[in-house]
């Protein structure tokens, strides 16, 4: 019989029943090292003091009125987001997808409304992932997730991540815009190399083309700049970012430059929960702890010290894992062993994390995390490694004997 809760997700048997910091906590008093974070999004952990007062507060005076009225919340959070980045703009929404989704849209429009209607095509990269809505699942091009979805959504074409002859070979007049994750999350922590993204930039300008950067998972201080992009010195021309942006509370949204942004005009788009006082003032909560001072140094300092961890791990357990990368805490493990074999060793030893594709293991904790959150993150996966390693080395004496 099928399960009332639609079953679309392989669940792991656990349910937790709170959370403090960068822990969890089962009904049955278990606990575990969260470097998930609900896939990148607990950017503050759990039970954040100030995440925590400014939803209560904010619920308890009005949650929700509907974008037919000013929201003072979403005025504030817009003029801090455009404050601190490249946009001129803002628009709120729910999630990752619909933040996307409404991206495309934008870059397709402005195309049209600046004399390009013919212009609708999206340079998109192997390996994407931006969503599960028709026209971000088309943009992310994994014939997996498409497979018995009817007719794929016309306008989107794939390249290789990183090859600029691949894009300039694929722009034609019917190009749009191009749409880029500065760091690539679902497919096992790629990232995009800064001169590819300056090269990109290029193009774009050369081309009349818009760019769109994804920073869905990568942004909002995950790699320890506000937004991912920072690093190579290039701006897109609208950009989306979700998951961490309020700390847990469901929430996406898009940032644009004037230049796309004038012609979303009343009417051209829309959204009735995106960007309510609840989900504004938990996001201007979460800001105020992103944009302290010294807090992304912090995220930076905290992604080194892992990386330390990670070059001990490697050189120890070379048949476990061959190398990390990845930029402040989104941090990519690659592993030699299966991958659900480490994750369910580390799951063992109480650690949670994320696969990612490419047989990687995602760790991608709060932002919040502690040097002993992290110095006990590099212990649990030792003895994780340690574990798998010792099943690898029982199953090859087990071959030997046989043969
Ligand atoms: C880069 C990127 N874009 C888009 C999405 C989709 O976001 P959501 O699940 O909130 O729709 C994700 C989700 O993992 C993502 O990592």
């Amino acid at each position: 019989m099928i399960p009332a809760l639609m079953p679309t997700f392989n669940r792991t048997d656990l349910a937790f029943e709170r959370g403090e910091g960068a822990w969890l906590y089962t009904a049955d008093g278990r606990r575990f090292l969260d470097f998930g974070a609900g896939i990148a999004t607990s950017s503050l952990g759990h039970n954040n003091p100030h995440l925590v007062n400014a939803i209560a507060q904010q619920a308890a005076r009005v949650m929700h009125v509907s974008n037919l009225y000013r929201i003072p919340q979403a005025e504030k959070l817009a003029e801090r987001l455009v404050a601190a980045s490249f946009a001129d703009s803002v628009f709120f929404c729910n999630s990752g997808a619909e933040a996307n989704e409404g991206m495309i849209k934008m870059i397709r429009r402005a195309q049209a409304k600046s004399g390009h209607p013919e212009r609708v095509r999206i340079i998109c990269f192997n390996g994407a992932f931006h969503g599960r809505t028709l026209a971000t699942l088309a943009a992310t091009g994994n014939a997996k997730y498409l497979d018995g979805f009817g007719p794929v959504v016309e306008g989107f074409d794939h390249v290789p991540l990183n090859n600029m002859n691949a894009v300039r070979a694929a722009i034609t007049d019917e190009t749009a815009g191009i749409m880029i994750e500065p760091v690539q999350g679902e497919s096992g922590i790629n990232l995009a190399d800064p001169r590819f993204l300056r090269e990109l930039r290029a193009a774009c300008d050369e081309y009349g083309l818009f760019l769109g950067m994804d920073e869905v998972q990568c942004g909002m201080g995950r790699t320890g700049r506000l937004f991912a992009h920072e690093w190579s010195g290039v701006t897109p021309d609208v950009m989306t970012t979700a998951k961490g942006i309020a700390g847990g509370f469901p929430m996406g949204a898009i940032l644009a430059t004037e230049q796309v942004a004038r012609h979303m005009t009343p009417g051209s788009h829309g959204t009735t929960f995106g960007g309510n006082p609840l989900a504004c003032a938990a996001a201007n909560a979460v800001l105020d702890v992103i944009l302290a001072p010294g807090f992304l140094e912090q995220v930076q300092a905290r992604g080194a010290m892992l990386g330390r961890e990670f070059d001990t791990l490697v050189a120890r357990y070379p048949d476990v894992f061959s190398a990390h990368r990845g930029v402040g805490l989104m941090i990519g493990l690659q592993c030699v062993a299966p991958v659900s074999a480490v994750q369910d060793a580390a799951m063992h030893e109480g650690m949670l994390s994320v696969t990612a594709g490419g047989n990687v293991l995602r760790l991608v904790p709060p932002l919040t995390v502690t040097e002993e959150d992290c110095r006990m993150a590099g212990e649990m996966l030792d003895r994780a490694a340690r574990r798998v390693h010792a099943d690898i080395a029982a199953s090859a004496a087990r071959a030997e004997s046989v043969a």
